[in-house]
């Protein structure tokens, strides 16, 4: 046992009671020392730093609401779309509940994306910080499952027809998909028992993992230490330090960062509120009109959508017709034949990589085009986890990248936006050809990475971090 830690006897009687916690639960102050009061964080903290925090205060809101949905929600395919009608109209206060949390769910996404996006600028994925951005993504993955399985509760005609189309995309993969495809469903079609199963995941299984991935991701973060706009390591072996040892760019988390914090929650909570209070539907961007609608197994909705934040990957998916088949297999070709022919690769890989091409060229051949659409939906995800190893760029932060890649980086926005407001629109022509040729962007930028970002002249990366007190 450690050393019970002695105060004085005239200290004041809040000090005591610390006092007398402390001794018999030092772990938690440690924590909070390690964690919060002693954590050292770069001082040049921006405003893409707010997101990390929006999203943990997302998540609470999320949770909380949820546990206040769950007492009134039924979870009866002859039940369930009536309960939510009745938390609406009869539970006190039910709608504000079920507002916050079907505004919380696209609040999560806007809050993740721009979290993402801020890694992207600033090289937070690179070395030490791989594991923070892998848990990242794996987190990504799990909202987006934990979003789609709860949409389908309200058990309208989208809930209904949404779910209905994505785990037939379950079916088309090749030997074991109509099997899995059942095993989801629980049924032959989407059903109680679907959404019973739903109910389980949304409510306890994937929350739970995405608050042990959440716990993951902080620790491994504060392991490393945060990145910052400049990508300057501020506790680097040769970063200045002061005589105790804290890092010179640094700043105690505690109470700086947390008063910065509460300014960002603030005006988070003044817009997350606008929208509850005025626009919570969003004009169908956030809760769909045809939902309002009971589900109805014998009457398909005539344009199936799924919500905003899942349309840039749905339009890839729609984007792999057979036609596009022929692009892709193009491009597996000129990849396996730069491997063969140019790349500086050992001799003996150079055989192996031919005959990769050649086999996942007659799959391509082989197996229906909607298969292929659902490897590049998941793919489009998947590559995420790879983006630590294909950033080759000397540094990290775009500040001192080659300008042209500022523009690159643009076009990755416009494009992944296209995409988004393609994925919401009814399929046509034109719709079709521009989601391919920005599913082959996005996926260009990625695999080319390690090409690209070593191309150009980068600018000089200062000592230290810049930082203008205000
Ligand atoms: C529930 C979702 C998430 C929560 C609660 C969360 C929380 C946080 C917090 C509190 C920070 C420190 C503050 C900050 O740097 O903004 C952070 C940093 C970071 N997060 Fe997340 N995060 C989530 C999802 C993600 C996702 C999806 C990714 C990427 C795929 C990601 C990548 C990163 C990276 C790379 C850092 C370090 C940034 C730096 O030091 O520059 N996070 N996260």
């Amino acid at each position: 046992m450690a050393e019970f830690k002695e105060i004085s006897p005239n200290a004041p009687a809040l000090a005591h009671v610390t006092n007398w916690f402390e001794n018999r639960f030092p772990t938690a102050f440690d924590a909070y020392r390690v964690h919060m009061s002693e954590y050292y964080a770069p001082k040049n903290f921006n405003f893409w730093y707010i997101f990390g925090s929006l999203s943990l205060l997302v998540l609470v809101i999320q949770i909380v609401t949820g546990i206040f949905l769950v007492m009134h929600y039924k979870p009866d395919a002859a039940l369930a779309f009536g309960s939510v009608e009745y938390i609406m109209r009869d539970v006190p206060w039910g709608w504000l509940i079920r507002y916050m949390h079907s505004t919380g769910a696209s609040a999560f996404f806007i809050v993740v994306y721009l979290h993402m996006f801020r890694g992207l600028l600033y090289g937070s994925y690179r070395k030490p910080r791989e594991l923070v951005w892998v848990f990242g993504c794996a987190i990504f993955l799990c909202l987006m499952a934990e979003a789609f399985m709860g949409y389908l509760l309200p058990w309208g005609q989208m809930s209904y027809w949404g779910a209905q189309v994505i785990v037939n995309l379950f079916a088309a993969v090749p030997f074991v998909g109509p099997d899995l495809a059942l095993l989801i469903r629980g049924d032959y079609v989407v059903g109680d028992a679907t959404l019973n199963r739903f109910f389980s995941f949304h409510v306890i299984a994937v929350p739970l993992v995405l608050l042990g991935l959440v716990v993951a991701h902080l620790l491994a973060l504060h392991d490393v230490g945060s990145n910052n706009p400049d990508g300057v390591e501020i506790k680097g072996p040769n970063a200045p330090r002061d005589a105790a040892g804290h890092p010179l760019d640094g700043i105690p988390f505690h109470p700086y960062y947390t008063v910065h914090d509460i300014f960002g929650v603030s005006v988070f909570l003044l817009v997350f509120s606008a929208v509850i209070f005025f626009a919570p539907e969003m004009g169908g961007y956030f809760l769909e009109y045809n939902n309002f609608i009971p589900a109805d197994s014998l009457k398909t909705p005539l344009h199936i959508a799924p919500v905003w934040y899942f349309t840039p990957f749905y339009s890839m998916l729609r984007a792999i017709t057979s036609e596009m088949m022929y692009a892709l297999i193009a491009c597996v070709v000129a990849g396996a034949a730069y491997g063969v022919l140019k790349a500086k690769l050992p001799t003996i890989l150079k055989p192996v990589i031919a005959g990769a091409a050649v086999v996942v060229v007659l799959m391509m051949l082989s197996i229906d085009a909607k298969f292929w659409g659902v490897v590049v939906m998941g793919g489009a995800v998947i590559i995420l986890f790879f983006l630590p190893w294909l950033d080759k760029c000397e540094v990290k932060s775009m500040r001192y990248r080659p300008d042209w890649h500022k523009y690159l980086y643009a076009i990755f926005v416009v494009v992944f936006v296209v995409l988004a407001y393609l994925g919401v629109q009814p399929p046509s022509k034109l719709g079709e050809r521009v989601s391919q040729v920005c599913t082959l962007f996005y996926f260009g930028f990625f695999f080319l990475m390690p090409w690209w970002s070593r191309v150009g002249k980068t600018k000089p990366v200062p000592a230290r971090v810049n930082f203008v007190a205000h």
